[in-house]
Formats: C-alpha cells, sequence, structure tokens
C-alpha cells in the first residue's frame, strides 16, 4: 500500500504558527484534569478520534478490526473508509462490519463520497449506514484526488443539492469531510445550508492525495506532473478548523501528537482525528494503537496544565499566539487574529 511504504505528507498544518502562552502559575493538579470531549451529543473519553481510512479487500478486515478494538477499549469514535467497495462488490461488506462487531458501543461514522451520494438513491445509502450501524454518515469530498488520479470522477455539478436531499430524509448526521484539501468559510457556510451537522475539515499537512497519485502514476507522466505541482494544495489545517466554526467541527490532516490536537481544540475545534499512523500501528495490533493514543492524550494533558486548563472549554478560552504564514492568511481571508487570540 501505497500510503504505508512512502513519504505522502504534505507537512505544514498551519499549527506550527500556533502557540500557547505558558503559565508559571497554573494552579491547578495536572491529575485532575478532565479531558472528555462532546461532538454531535456524544461523550468520549478524549478527544482523538480515529480517522475513516479503510474496508474493501482482503487486508483491511484485520486492519479495522484493530482499528475498532482500540476504539471501544479507549472509548473514543472511529470511522470507516469509502463504503463504495461494499455496494459494488457485496462480498467486501465484512470489512466494513467488523467495525460494529468490535466496537458495539463506539461512535461509529459511515463513509461515502459526494459523488455517491448523487448516483446512489436513498435505501443504497440506507444500506452502507446500516453496515455497520452508524451513528453519523460522512459524506467525503476528494476532488483534489479525482482531478489528479486516472479514472477520478471530475464532475462536481449537483453535490450540494444531492446532499441536501439526503440530509431531509436521513435519521442520522451526516459530516462533511474532506480528505487533505480543507474546507473554507464559504464551503462550509454551503455545507450547512444543504444539512451538515458538523465538518471533518481535512485540511491540508498531512496526507496528501497528490502525493499519494505521484508514486501511483508513475507510468503516466502527465498525472505524475500533476500530483506533483498539487502535492501542497489546499487549506492548512489550522485555518480550516478557524474557517469551518459555523458548525461543530473535527480538527483533521497531520495531527500527529498531543500538542497539536491541544491547539486545534484551542483554535476551536471539538475533536481531532486521525489517519495515517494509525493506519501502520493498526497493521501490527490494536494495542499498538491504543498506546499511541493514550499517549497522545498524556501530551495533551501537559499543555493543559502548563496553560492552566483543567477542561477542554478552558482550554478554548487559553489565550493563543499566531504567527507566520498562518496570521497573514487568516488575516488574508478576514479573520481578526487579535480578537483570535481573545476570543476566549
Ligand atoms: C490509506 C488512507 C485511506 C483513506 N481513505 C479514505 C476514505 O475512503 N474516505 C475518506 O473520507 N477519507 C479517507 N482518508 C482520509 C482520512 O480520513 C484523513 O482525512 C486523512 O488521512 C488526513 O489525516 P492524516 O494526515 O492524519 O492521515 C484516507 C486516508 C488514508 C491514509
Amino acid at each position: 500500500m501505497v500510503c504505508a511504504a512512502e513519504d505522502v505528507e504534505s507537512g505544514k498544518t498551519g499549527l506550527e504558527d500556533v502557540r500557547f502562552v505558558h503559565n508559571a502559575v497554573p494552579e491547578i493538579s495536572k491529575s485532575k484534569i478532565d479531558v472528555t470531549a462532546e461532538f454531535l451529543g456524544r461523550r468520549f473519553t478524549t478527544p482523538v478520534f480515529i480517522a475513516g481510512m479503510t474496508g474493501g479487500h482482503g487486508k483491511t478486515t484485520a486492519v479495522n478490526a484493530a482499528l475498532s478494538e482500540a476504539a471501544e477499549q479507549l472509548g473514543i469514535g472511529i470511522g470507516v473508509g469509502s463504503q463504495r467497495a461494499a455496494i459494488e462488490h457485496p462480498e467486501q461488506v465484512e470489512s466494513f462490519s467488523i467495525v460494529r462487531e468490535r466496537a458495539p458501543s463506539a461512535f461509529v461514522v459511515a463513509n461515502i463520497g459526494a459523488t455517491q451520494v448523487k448516483e446512489y438513491d436513498l435505501e443504497i445509502i440506507e444500506r452502507v449506514i446500516e453496515m455497520v450501524d452508524a451513528d453519523a454518515l460522512a459524506i467525503h469530498l476528494n476532488f483534489l484526488q479525482e482531478a489528479v488520479q486516472p479514472e477520478g470522477n471530475t464532475n462536481a455539478e449537483g453535490c450540494l443539492d444531492a446532499i441536501k436531499s439526503l440530509s431531509e430524509s436521513l435519521q442520522v448526521p451526516i459530516i462533511a469531510k474532506e480528505t487533505g484539501a480543507g474546507i473554507s468559510r464559504e464551503a462550509a457556510a454551503e455545507l450547512k445550508k444543504a444539512g451538515a451537522s458538523a465538518i471533518d475539515v481535512g485540511g491540508a499537512g498531512g496526507t496528501s492525495w497528490a502525493r499519494v497519485e505521484t508514486y501511483r502514476a508513475q507510468t503516466d507522466p502527465l498525472l505524475e506532473r500533476l500530483g506533483g505541482l498539487y502535492s501542497s494544495w489546499g487549506i492548512p489545517t489550522a485555518i480550516s478548523i478557524v474557517e469551518s466554526l459555523i458548525l461543530p467541527v473535527i480538527g483533521t490532516g497531520g495531527i500527529r501528537h498531543g500538542l497539536h490536537v491541544a491547539k486545534s481544540i484551542a483554535l476551536g475545534a471539538s475533536l481531532c482525528s486521525i489517519g495515517l499512523p494509525l493506519l501502520k500501528l493498526a497493521f501490527k495490533g490494536p494495542k499498538y494503537v491504543i498506546n499511541e493514543i493514550t499517549a497522545i492524550t498524556e501530551e495533551l494533558k501537559v499543555a493543559m496544565f502548563l496553560t492552566g486548563c483543567a477542561t477542554l472549554a478552558d482550554l478554548k478560552r487559553c489565550p493563543l499566539i499566531i504567527t507566520g504564514e498562518a496570521k497573514e492568511i487568516l488575516q488574508q481571508r478576514g479573520f481578526n487574529v487579535t480578537e483570535l487570540q481573545i476570543r476566549r
């Protein structure tokens, strides 16, 4: 698998330009810090979510089993990868349904592309949700990837209308989800109008589908050029979190440690989702995924301790310093960065 073997991360999330102000007298006990998070009416033991990534062919059943066992033991949420594969090849259903089997009490998010929402009727989408007994449906937006891959579907017409009519009939909330190029304030407003209940920003800075495609496209010079040119395209995760706050937000894209989680929550995210690093660990087994998320939660608690924040709500009010490119981008996009620092 290209993602597991090659360097497919684009690097700059914008979080490198976000800093906390150290508090020399935090006046709280680290042992009393509460990292429980709330999102779409559910509570989670830590604001870390396992990003929707896989399902479909053979080996992915074991990977999804490891990820979902970790989610169940930790008391966190988990997404699955696009379920289009199972709709087109019913023999692949088990690689997805294993997630609900192994995580009977977890918040599980089903996954389908915006272009499939246009094609499929309601009965098929309901099957997607039932397959994992989902608590929410992620509709993924991946037009960067579609534009740089050989078989890509680059007809994005009518997606918003299709999401809107689906949202009017669906029993579970819709999470509009980018996959590495981020969501702008304008797109977030359109998605809210179309009935989305939350946004997973899938910002630039983590796994880059343009980079993945350059590895896959090595026999096609044009696709290799496109993948290279667009490998850093998109709205960095930190910026996209701020842009999307019109709805509850999952901060995703290049989240690699607890300080990234702390900064994302301080910018306004409700949860942070992690993809590629957890996928790599899932090949080794659930214990490795659990250890990683436990370590990330510990790192988050240290940031909270050193800023005197006893809860995630405190963290959202904590002063932040935003410098460099992130500050410039936010200012050019019309955000008052000083206000961002004192908003909390
Ligand atoms: C191998 C792999 C497969 C993925 N497949 C999907 C998918 O089917 N549907 C989707 O919405 N996102 C998919 N994603 C995107 C992730 O959910 C996430 O947005 C992205 O990996 C950014 O997070 P990261 O930088 O922590 O990896 C996939 C990511 C990876 C690494």
